[in-house]
This record gives structure tokens, sequence and C-alpha cells, in this order.
């Protein structure tokens, strides 16, 4: 028997990592957040002197990577991260080097390697479309780029960064740009992808729809 996914792609801040965390507590399944990983890997970079401009540098970098997560909390070699890989500069970052493909393929077994019984939820750009491209459910989760910004900007807050509404809108849509334009594994929503808009939407109520999809399939 296949292990089941449940991959929920979208852009920046459109709420689908915290989405996804709550499906895969009510099914009791694992949660992989694929950004952390994007975002980790830059930040090993920046440790290591290697550049973000460097491709098979960062290839090499990224298959070599300890990473383990416990709940929010993501590890690097065994030591906690914390909220170092959470800024909007380690998300830009992120971003940069996440439209290298010979990166990008060196991530692919990583990722793949966090299906486990008895089931996984994950999000990110090309879950559905690229490393789960079999997943029992896709969905691609967004919500206006004024109400990602306000989530966002809430976020930053109530973690003590300092933040601005203007910049943030303005930065969200440079990221989802670059997501959507580059060459490898652009966001977009795959054929068979549920697309589900939070703009209108609670949190219990995008939960919902996603447990109802998986119930269909
Ligand atoms: O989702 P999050 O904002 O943490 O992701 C940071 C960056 O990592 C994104 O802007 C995107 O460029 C990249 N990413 C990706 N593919 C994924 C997850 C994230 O390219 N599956």
């Amino acid at each position: 028997m296949t292990i089941p996914v449940i991959a929920i792609d979208g852009p920046s801040a459109s709420g689908k990592g915290t989405v996804a965390a709550l499906a895969a507590r009510a099914l009791g399944f694992h949660y992989l957040d694929s950004g952390a990983i994007y975002r980790v890997t830059a930040h090993a970079a920046g440790n290591r002197g290697v550049d973000l401009a460097d491709e098979a540098g960062l290839a090499e970098l990224a298959r070599g990577l300890e990473l383990r997560f416990d709940g929010v909390e993501v590890y690097l070699d065994g030591q906690p991260v914390g909220d170092a890989i959470r800024t909007e500069e380690a998300g830009r970052a992120a971003s940069r080097i996440a439209a290298l493909p010979a990166l990008r393929a060196a991530l692919l077994e990583l990722q793949r390697g966090f299906r486990k019984a008895p089931g996984l939820v994950t999000d990110g750009r090309d879950m559905g479309s690229v490393v789960f491209p079999d997943a029992t459910v896709k969905v691609f989760l967004t919500a206006s780029a004024e109400e990602r910004a306000q989530r966002r900007y809430k976020q930053l807050i109530e973690k003590g960064f300092d933040a601005n509404l203007a910049a943030l809108v303005q930065d969200l849509r440079e990221r989802d740009a670059r997501d959507a334009s580059r060459a490898s594994a652009p966001l977009h929503q795959a054929a068979d992808a549920h697309l589900l808009d939070t703009t209108a939407l609670t949190i219990a109520q995008a939960v919902d729809r996603v447990l109802g999809w998986y119930r269909q399939a």
C-alpha cells in the first residue's frame, strides 16, 4: 500500500503551513514544511561561506545537510536554528537559491524521505507537481496579496520582529513573481490540484476543506 500524501502548494504567506500542520495533526500524519528546507539551506550556506549564486557548491552542501524537524523547530547538525530562518531576509535568500535546478534536484530525495507511515502532509511550491506527483490529494492554497501581507505582518510582530505592511506587500509580490517565473519547478496550480482561496476563510474552514477532499479521495 502506498503511504498517503497531502500536498499543499501556494504562494508565500498564504497560510498553507498553518493549514498543513493542523491537517497533519487531525489525521495523525507527519508534517513537512519544505520551505524550511530551502531556508535552512541558505542559512547553512551563510554559515559555511558558500555564495548564494554558487549552484554546484549549494547542491553539494544540500546533499550533505543533516536536518531534523521536531514540531516547528528545525535542527541543523544537531543544533536548533530557531527564528533565524523565519525572517524576510531568510525568505528572500531561500527564494534566490530555490531558482537553481541543481540545488532543487539535490533536495528531492531528502524531501521524499519524509514520506512515512501513516502519512504525510506537506506544504511548499512544488510538492504536488514535482516532489510527490502521485500525492493522494493536491491543494493549491492561496489568498489575495493584501490578505497575505496582513497575515505575515501579524506573524512577524508576534515573533517580536519589526515589520512594515507596505514593504511586505511589495516583498510578497516580488517573491511570488520570482517563484512563478523561474524555469525550474515554478509555482503554479497543478491540473489535478484543488483550488483553495482562503482570503475569506478562517483557518478551521480551510482545514475542513482539505480534510473533506482527503476523505473523498
Ligand atoms: O514557504 P516559504 O516562504 O518558507 O519558502 C521560502 C522560499 O523557498 C519560497 O519563496 C520558494 O522560493 C522556496 N520554496 C520552493 N519550493 C518549495 C518550498 C519553498 O521553491 N517546495
